[in-house]
């Protein structure tokens, strides 16, 4: 009996790990179809995601992300000197923990920087408020 426990404890833990949220594949399932695989973007339509490091830097950049993916965004915008004047949807069914981890896939892969990586906390922090699109473009830092 004790084995038994003992196994189904492990198999537990098994499944744990592979429940964990995977920055990479929630950025393919969510992110990927308009900011493209590496994150460069289509000229014209949808902005590249490379100032998202130097974004992440700072405060005002930090929640300006967040608000991004959970409330979604219309410009207009100036990302690498062009304009973006489009919509982007709100993200909101994604959980703390997903909208960090797709953050993080951003910053680690596709906009190296030395900003700390995003928590769940300041997620839930951005969730608790309330914005229109139409604000969370307003209040990108330049
Ligand atoms: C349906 C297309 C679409 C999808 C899907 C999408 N976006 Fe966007 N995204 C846009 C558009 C369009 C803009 C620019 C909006 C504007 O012009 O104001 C944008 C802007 C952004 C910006 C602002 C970049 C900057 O430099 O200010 C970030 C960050 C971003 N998206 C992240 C994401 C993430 C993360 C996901 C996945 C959870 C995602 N987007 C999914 C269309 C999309």
């Amino acid at each position: 009996m004790k084995q038994v426990g003992v196994l189904l404890l492990a198999l537990g833990l098994m499944g744990g790990a592979w429940a964990q949220v995977s920055g990479p594949k929630l950025y393919a399932a969510h992110c990927q179809s308009c900011h493209q695989p590496q994150g460069q973007g289509l000229p014209g339509a949808f902005p590249p995601l490379k100032e998202v490091g130097r974004l992440a830097e700072k405060e005002p950049g930090r929640a300006y992300l967040i608000r991004t993916v959970l409330y979604g965004l219309q410009g207009p915008i100036q990302v690498e000197g062009k304009t973006y004047n489009r919509v982007m949807p709100p993200f909101r069914q994604l959980k703390d923990e997903e909208v960090a981890a797709i953050l993080n896939h951003i910053l680690k892969t596709l906009a190296p920087s030395q900003a700390k990586p995003f928590t769940p906390a300041e997620v839930k922090a951005q969730r608790a408020k309330a914005f229109s699109p139409q604000e969370v473009a307003r209040s990108r830092p330049r």
